[in-house]
Parts: C-alpha cells; structure tokens; sequence
C-alpha cells in the first residue's frame, strides 16, 4: 500500500505556458463540519472508560474503543490523530520554510486546517484541543448540540442527525467530509496547492471505500444493519469516484482557487503530464501516448481525468443510457483545455452527468454480475488504452482491489477464490509502483492477467 504513495521525483520539467478563464463556480459548498456553525466540544469529551476508550471492543451497540484506535501508532487507523504531530517534524519545518509562511507549520493556517480539527476559535468548546489532531468531530461534526443525549434513553440514530451528527454511513456524505481534507475544499487554508506540493508536500491520492477500510474503527455487524443502510463497498467506490469528479470540477471553477499567478493551478493537471523525460538526443522519441478517450494536441497538460475514467467504467455499466453522453463530454471537456469550445459549458455539462449518476448509482444494489461487469471494464482493452498516464492506473488497480473486497464482505464471492488470484494482482500493483518508472504495457499486461482469473469468479 505504502507504494502508492510514492513521492514524485522530478528529472526534468517542461513548462507549459497556457490560459484558461476562471469562471465563478455556480456550485455550493457542501455542509461539512468545518462550515456547519456548531460547536465542536473536543476529543477529551468523548473519552472515558464508559464512552470510547475501552481498551478492548467489547461495547454491546458501538465498539468503544475508538479512541485507542484513532490513535494507534502502529497502523493507518491512527493517521488522523498523528496529523498535527505530523506538523512539527523536520519534514513540515522546511515545508514552511520553502514556502515563506511567517509562522511554523503547526500554527499556520495553511496547514492545520487539514492537519487538525482547524475550526475557528470561536466554535471550540472547553475541552477543544488542537493538537489532538483530526479528532472525532472533523468527521462525525460538532458534538455540542448532541453530546450529552446522544447515549440517553430514546435517542436513535435519526435524532442524533437531526442534531447536528453527521450521516457517516451515506456514501455522499462521507466522501463530502473525507474530500474537504482528500482533495481540499474553499475553506481558508484547506487546499494543497503545486506550491505547496513543490515545497515538499506528498501527492494525494484518495479512493472512497479503500481509504474507509484503512482508517476504520467499526463494525458493520447485525447490530450496525439494524440501525444504519450498509451500503455494498462497490456503490461507495462508485460514489467515491463521482464525488470525486464533482469536487474537483468544482474547485477548478473557482477563481480563488484555479490560477497561480499567470499560471492555471498545476495540481488540478496530471503530475507527469510535465514531470517528465527530456533529451537533445537526435533519436529521442516523445514518450507521451495517444489516449484515445483524451483528445489533445501535443505540449498541451493533460487534466487529471483518473475519476472520469473510474465513473465511465461504472456509467458503461449501471447506465448504459448515460454512458455515450458522460463520454462525449469527457472529450469534450479535455478539448476545451486545449482551447477548443467553451471550457466553462464542457464543466458544467459534465457536472450534469455526474449528478444524473450519482442517483443511478445510489439506486444500484451492485449484484456480483454487476460489479464483476465493472471490473472487466476496468481490466480490459476498452479502458486499459487509457492508462497512458500515472493517476489513472494507480485507481485502476485500487479499483482491483476494493471491488473485489467488496464482492467478498458481501458474500458473493469466496475470500479463498479472490486469495488464488494475489499473484496476479501483486504483478499490476507492482506495474504501478513508481511513479516515474510506469509502463502502460506492464501494467496492461498484468491486468490481462487479471481478467483471465476474473473470468473463472463468474
Ligand atoms: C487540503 C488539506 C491539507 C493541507 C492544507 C495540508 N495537508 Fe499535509 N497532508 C494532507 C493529507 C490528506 C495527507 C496524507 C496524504 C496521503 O497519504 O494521501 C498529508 C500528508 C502530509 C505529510 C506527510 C505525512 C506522512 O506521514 O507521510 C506532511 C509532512 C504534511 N502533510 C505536512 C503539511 C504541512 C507542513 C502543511 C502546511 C504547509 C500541510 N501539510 C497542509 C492534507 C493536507
Ligand atoms: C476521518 C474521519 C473520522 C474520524 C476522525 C473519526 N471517525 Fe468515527 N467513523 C468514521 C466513519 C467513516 C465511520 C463509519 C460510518 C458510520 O458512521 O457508521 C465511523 C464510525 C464510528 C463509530 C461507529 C458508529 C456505529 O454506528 O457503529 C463510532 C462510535 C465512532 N466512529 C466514534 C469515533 C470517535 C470517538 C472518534 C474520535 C476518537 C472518531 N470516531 C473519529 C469516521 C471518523
Ligand atoms: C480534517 C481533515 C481530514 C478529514 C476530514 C479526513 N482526513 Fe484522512 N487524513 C488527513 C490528514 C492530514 C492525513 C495525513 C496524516 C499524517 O500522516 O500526518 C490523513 C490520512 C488519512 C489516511 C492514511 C493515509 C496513508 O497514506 O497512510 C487515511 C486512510 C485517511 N486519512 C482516510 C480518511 C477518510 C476515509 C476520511 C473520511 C471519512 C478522512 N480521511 C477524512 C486529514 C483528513
Ligand atoms: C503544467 C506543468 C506541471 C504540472 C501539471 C505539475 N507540475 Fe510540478 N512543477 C512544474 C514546474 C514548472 C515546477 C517548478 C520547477 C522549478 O522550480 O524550476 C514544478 C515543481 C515541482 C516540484 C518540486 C521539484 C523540485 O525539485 O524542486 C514537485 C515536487 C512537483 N512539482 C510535484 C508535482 C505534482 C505532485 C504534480 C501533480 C499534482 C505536479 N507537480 C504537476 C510543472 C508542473
């Protein structure tokens, strides 16, 4: 997994000089909990051997030993507590220092709106503490009009939400949260920008229900079914990948958010699309391929379409109405960065389609057929052709992996069927190892070997 995360290491740089016209977005920012106006009372008010600090899972409705979870160490689930320790590490110091900031990291705005529960000081209870990190209401949002009634008797679920908790196991709701930090959001400071990037922050790379399974710290038991919708692991990677695209649609229709001095904002644009191998040689050939779902001329940067990809594959699927449009628009759009038509008229037509999806894909149950269809489509020629670039084959073998999970914690296929075929899969993580040593053929070939052992899952 930690492969994945793999840091960009630039050789050399092709500078691209274009223009684009911001466009005021005419979209909302979603309710998350840094805009949501209430109080958030801290981590130390959901402490307590009786609340959720056991030290073992033995809770009868919840498990309550989250906490300890949260901050375990030695695993992922304990991420979002290191985050603001995170910030006074050496690596965080010369990140601010690079980029000029007037403060060190861990007072900086710029950084503890992500690396915290970074709300402003007048929505912060008593027991609030920054450094707790990304406590448990930058999630589950501001405990304080339902602290102390959501144990008592009669409170339910529902009431809960009414006051103000956040309906974590709805798929959009969560990927709202997740990507408010995952991607960035308007908020003040909660935005990884290139500059940041080139100060030395890692890239970041989110997928919906792999990164859920990573940081959990629960139970979808009986009890849990009784009390919430369980949602099938393959809608919520649907989900993920449309929301995905919505926000980054969003953000790079704002004019706060889109430019960089002369420049468009880089890190909306694939990273290797510039980040790549030059040579005076007289024999060099470019090394940039034709994609056949991306028209664009040579020395244009390519936008990060790896969600766009992910979400045609399900439309292909579940909407087969859908699909020839969501795919016209996709082209269309990539022209518009190359000038061609109106740039802010391909955004919002395919900001329609994806809204049109996310309610097909909320009304899908995702049967083993279904979702076997999807992986096929993601392993096979059809969208294979399209991994020219680094992103998109990185959430393609994350695909892989989730929606296979998923076939299994649903019970359609056998964790043993899905363990024969490690080997093949290791071949197409490995394939998308490095980011600077990717090779579409590798990976193309690995997924062939994918598909070959798909077919026996039927
Ligand atoms: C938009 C939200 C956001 C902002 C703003 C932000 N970060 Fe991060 N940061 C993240 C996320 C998310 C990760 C994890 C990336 C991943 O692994 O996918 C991360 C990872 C890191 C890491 C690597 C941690 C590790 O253990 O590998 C460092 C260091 C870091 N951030 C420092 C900073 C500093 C310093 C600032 C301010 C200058 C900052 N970040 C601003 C969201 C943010
Ligand atoms: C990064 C986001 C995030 C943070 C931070 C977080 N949680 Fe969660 N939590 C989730 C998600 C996602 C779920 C699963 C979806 C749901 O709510 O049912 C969950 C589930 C839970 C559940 C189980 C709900 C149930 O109905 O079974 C409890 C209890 C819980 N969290 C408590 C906490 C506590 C206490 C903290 C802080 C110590 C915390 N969480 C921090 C995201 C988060
Ligand atoms: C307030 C901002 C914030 C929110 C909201 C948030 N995260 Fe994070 N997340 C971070 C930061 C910052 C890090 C990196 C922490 C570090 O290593 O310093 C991180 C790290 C992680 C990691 C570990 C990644 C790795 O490479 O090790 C996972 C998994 C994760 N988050 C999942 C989620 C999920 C799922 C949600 C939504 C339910 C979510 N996060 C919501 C800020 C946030
Ligand atoms: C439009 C072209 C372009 C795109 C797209 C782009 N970059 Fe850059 N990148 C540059 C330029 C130009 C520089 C500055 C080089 C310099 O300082 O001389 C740079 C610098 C960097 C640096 C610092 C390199 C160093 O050695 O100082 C990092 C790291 C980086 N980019 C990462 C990324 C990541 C990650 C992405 C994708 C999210 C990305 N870049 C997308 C053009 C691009």
């Amino acid at each position: 997994m930690n492969s994945m995360f793999n840091k960009i290491v630039v050789s050399c740089i092709f500078v691209a000089v274009f223009f684009m016209n911001g466009h005021a977005s005419g979209q909302i920012m979603p309710k998350t909990p840094f805009n949501d106006g209430g109080i958030h009372e801290g981590v130390m008010t959901c402490y307590g051997s009786t609340c959720h600090s056991r030290q073992e899972a033995t809770g009868i409705t919840v498990r309550q030993n989250e906490s300890l979870t949260w901050q375990d160490g030695t695993s992922t689930t304990g991420a979002h507590y290191r985050a603001y320790k995170t910030l006074l590490t050496e690596r965080s110091k010369s990140i601010a220092l690079r980029l000029g900031l007037f403060t060190p990291a861990h007072e900086a705005k710029e950084c503890l709106s992500c690396h915290t529960d970074g709300i402003v000081a007048a929505r912060r209870g008593a027991k609030f503490q920054i450094d707790d990190g990304v406590g448990c209401e930058s999630c589950h949002g501001a405990a304080g009009d339902w602290l102390s009634r959501h144990y008592e008797v009669g409170a339910s679920h529902k009431t809960n939400v009414s006051r103000g908790l956040y309906p974590l196991e709805d798929a959009k709701t969560r990927a709202g949260v997740c990507l408010s930090c995952h991607m960035g959001s308007e908020a003040e400071g909660q935005f990884v920008t290139h500059r940041l990037m080139a100060a030395g922050h890692p890239r970041m790379s989110f997928e919906l229900d792999l990164f859920t399974a990573l940081q959990s710290h629960h139970s979808e038991d009986v009890d849990y079914e009784t009390r919430k919708n369980v949602q099938s692991g393959t809608r919520i990677w649907a989900i993920g990948q449309a929301m995905t695209l919505k926000q980054q649609l969003r953000l790079f229709q704002n004019p706060a958010l889109n430019r960089d001095g002369i420049f468009p904002e880089l890190v909306f644009f694939d990273c290797l699309a510039c980040h790549r191998e030059i040579s005076d040689d007289p024999n060099w050939r470019p090394v940039v391929r034709q994609n056949p779902g991306r028209p664009s001329l040579p020395g244009i940067v390519k936008f990060n379409d790896a969600s766009m990809i992910m979400l045609l594959a399900t439309a292909r699927q579940i909407a087969p109405d859908l699909a020839p449009s969501l795919e016209a628009q996709i082209r269309a759009f990539h022209s518009s960065i190359s000038g061609n038509g109106s740039q802010s008229s391909a955004t919002q037509a395919l900001e329609a389609t994806t809204n049109a999806l996310i309610k097909r894909i909320e009304r899908t149950n995702f049967t083993k057929a279904q979702t076997l269809d999807i992986l096929d489509i993601v392993v096979t020629d059809t969208l294979t052709r399209r991994y020219t670039d680094y992103v998109a084959a990185e959430q393609a073998i994350m695909a892989v992996d989730t929606l296979l999970s998923s076939m299994i914690a649903s019970k359609q296929v056998a964790r043993i069927e899905v363990s024969q075929m490690r080997k093949e899969i290791n071949m197409a993580y490995d394939a998308v190892e490095n980011p600077n040593t990717y090779n579409q053929d590798q990976l193309t070939n690995a997924l062939r070997n994918v598909h070959a052992r798909l077919r026996e899952l039927r």
